[in-house]
């Protein structure tokens, strides 16, 4: 480890973290793999994998539907992930108010269906950013297609924070407001807290997509003061295939189900059905058991760390990316997103000289460093930024510096490489 990284992040020992994944230990091209695309996808410690199979090795068989051993033990490990999952956010009745996905996405569709489509009336206001992933753009422009309800956004400043002199006047008449808690292209950690009280004096409620956030940063959902929160599994150590909707017990009762189908009823005839109570109206159809286990695996290995030292560490650790790249690339490496650590999270948006993002990424990838090339599925951001692609490097809790040297290092074979 440089020594340029002190204090907190001695609290997180790396060197016993990396041992945890498998993957790690794993060369590509012959060379030790440098995982530098964890906002994409992390990779999963061996608790994780552990227990997914685990549960599949003793236990399996579908849940709230048989009366034997295994079936209830599933059925209660399943709830027990639910419950576990409730408490890593602070949920006040984590038992009610977890609803399992697929992935962030499909929480964010299920509030645009289940809430949007039963509340929503042609003209009304859905406030969102100039920096929203798709995933929280496409349901509201779908929305908005369909109710002729208005769109309006929140416009970022060149070093990517939200511009917030005029977000009384924007918010106002708006029945929701709908923002990422951390961008995942600019890294930018946005003041939540601040403009959910704003929205909420407006008479709006508040979406926060937390799909960045919550992998990353100690995440309370009061302290948050938001009224949904989605995020995703598989950026926080667990398994692709399940995401989760928080939201307030009230909410989750007033929302229409999204998805139709078994397990989110309590009686059908051929005339008509009564839904399930919460949370189980919006998990049609046999839901992602295993995958659950493997999520509740992940925040207990999480929880075991601390979300407050994962933190330090990573916004040390991009303090000395954001440090280093500068002091050897100085103008001819561009990286996005706020100056300062302390404001963001550890997501590198690169641009690198005159060479493509594709490029950049398939050089390094020669070095045995993954990083994400493309629009990280937010173009308008894209348009914003007046750049059509990024090379984007993003830290978890297994990076450290010598990742980001194996990074910068990697960079300088750009530059041999398109001479
Ligand atoms: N949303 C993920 C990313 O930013 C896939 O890469």
């Amino acid at each position: 480890m440089a020594g340029v990284i002190g204090g907190p992040i001695e609290a997180l020992d790396v060197e016993r973290v990396k041992k945890d994944f498998p993957i790690l230990d794993c060369p590509t091209h012959g060379r030790r793999l440098v995982f530098l695309d964890s906002a994409s996808s992390a990779q999963r410690p061996r608790a994780v994998l552990e227990a997914m199979d685990h549960y599949y090795e003793t236990t399996h068989a579908n849940v709230h539907r048989g009366v034997y051993a295994i079936a209830e033990e599933a059925t209660r490990l399943y709830e027990e992930a639910r419950v576990k999952v409730g408490r890593f956010i602070g949920a006040p009745s984590p038992s009610r108010e977890i609803v399992f996905t697929k992935n962030a996405t499909e929480a964010i569709n299920l509030v645009a269906h289940g809430w949007g489509r039963r509340f929503l009336q042609p003209g009304d206001v859905v406030v969102l950013s100039e920096m929203e992933h798709h995933a929280n753009l496409v349901p509201w422009l779908m929305l908005a297609e369909e109710r002729d309800i208005e769109l309006r956004y929140l416009p970022i400043t060149d070093d990517g924070q939200l511009v917030l002199d005029n977000l009384e006047q924007l918010v106002e008449g708006a029945r929701l407001v709908s923002l990422t808690l951390v961008s995942n292209v600019l890294g930018t950690i946005n003041p939540l807290p601040y403009i959910a009280g704003v929205a909420h004096a407006a008479g709006a409620v508040v979406l926060a997509d937390g799909a960045q956030f919550v992998p990353h940063l100690p995440t309370d959902v009061s302290s948050l003061g938001c009224d949904f929160l989605a995020f995703t599994g598989h950026k926080m150590l667990g398994p692709t295939g399940i995401g989760v909707l928080w939201a307030r017990s009230d909410l989750l009762e007033a929302m229409a189900p999204f998805l139709g189908g078994g397990s989110m009823i309590s009686d059908v005839r051929l005339d008509g059905f009564l839904p399930n109570e919460v949370p189980w109206k919006f998990e049609a159809g046999t839901p992602p058991i295993a995958e659950a286990v493997g999520l509740g695996a992940a925040v207990d290995y999480l929880g075991g760390l601390g979300m407050d030292q994962v933190r330090a560490h990573e916004r040390d650790l991009t303090a000395y990316a954001l440090g280093s790249l500068g002091d050897r690339y100085g103008d001819d490496l561009t990286i996005h997103g706020p100056a300062d650590p302390a404001a963001r999270g550890g997501v590198l948006s690169m641009v690198y000289k005159n060479v493509h993002a594709h490029d950049l990424a398939q050089v390094l990838d020669q070095a045995a460093v993954c990083v994400r090339p493309g629009h990280h599925c937010a173009k308008p951001l894209m348009r914003r930024l007046r750049v059509p692609a990024t090379a984007r490097a993003s830290f978890y809790l297994y990076n450290d510096a010598a990742d980001v040297d194996a990074l910068a290092n990697a960079l300088a074979d750009a530059d041999v490489f398109f001479a």
